[in-house]
């Protein structure tokens, strides 16, 4: 994800050759060479990008976790694939593998020691090193009093550059006000999504 630009230059470059096999230094040997060079080229094309939203989230008393499958639920609704990864106990690996073409990601988390909880950081660390090719990006989580964790989480996803959604932030678990919210970021993400030519 990260060397797309480059990667597109050096697809370029192999287009003229008669590949037999692709012997990379680190990886497997292609002896069929197509199936991976197709796609490397799927995955780094900027305009190939899935209808689908990938939701991070963690949550220690399940006001987080409670808003993340509400918001599972209003995508599913409007034929908007998701993947949902409960980062206490996901494979980040697999979060990874969905990462190559979501078009929106929306990362919950609660609110802990006035930033964001652990988990949360790493994820939006993770997700700022690889530079996925994701157009938009929401924070929807939880707090008690008072929180710094939409700012901490945005400073640390800067290299992504995508449209950010207003973040939803509830005191406490999510009252009816909340999943209003949270219905209305679905259909923002589903028009958002339209406008790319990628939902319907
Ligand atoms: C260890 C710990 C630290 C917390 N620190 C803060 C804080 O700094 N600011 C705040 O507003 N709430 C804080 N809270 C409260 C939680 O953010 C709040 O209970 C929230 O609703 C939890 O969301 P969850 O149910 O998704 O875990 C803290 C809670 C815990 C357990």
């Amino acid at each position: 994800m990260p060397f797309r630009r480059t990667i597109r230059g050096n697809l370029k470059k192999l287009e003229p050759l008669d590949i037999q096999m692709v012997a990379p230094s680190h990886g497997p040997v292609w002896d069929k060479p197509k199936a991976i060079i197709d796609a490397y080229t799927e995955w780094v094309d900027e305009d190939k990008i899935a209808n689908k939203v990938v939701v991070p989230f963690v949550s220690m008393h399940g006001s987080t976790g409670k808003m993340a499958e509400y918001l599972v639920e209003a995508l599913i609704e409007r034929n908007i694939a998701v993947q949902q990864f409960n980062l206490t106990v996901a494979d980040l690996g697999e979060m990874v593998v969905d990462l190559v073409d979501a078009a929106t990601v929306i990362l919950g988390s609660p609110t802990v020691l006035t930033g964001a909880h652990p988990e949360a950081v790493y994820c939006a660390a993770l997700v700022n090193a690889l530079r996925p090719k994701t157009k938009f990006v929401g924070i929807i989580g939880s707090l008690g009093w008072g929180s710094k964790m939409v700012d901490q989480l945005t400073g640390l996803m800067g290299n992504i550059k995508a449209e950010m959604f207003e973040p939803i932030l509830v005191k406490g678990a999510a009252k009816e006000d909340g999943y209003t919210a949270l219905d209305e970021l679905a259909d923002a993400i589903l028009a958002k999504h339209q406008a790319l030519g990628i939902a319907k």
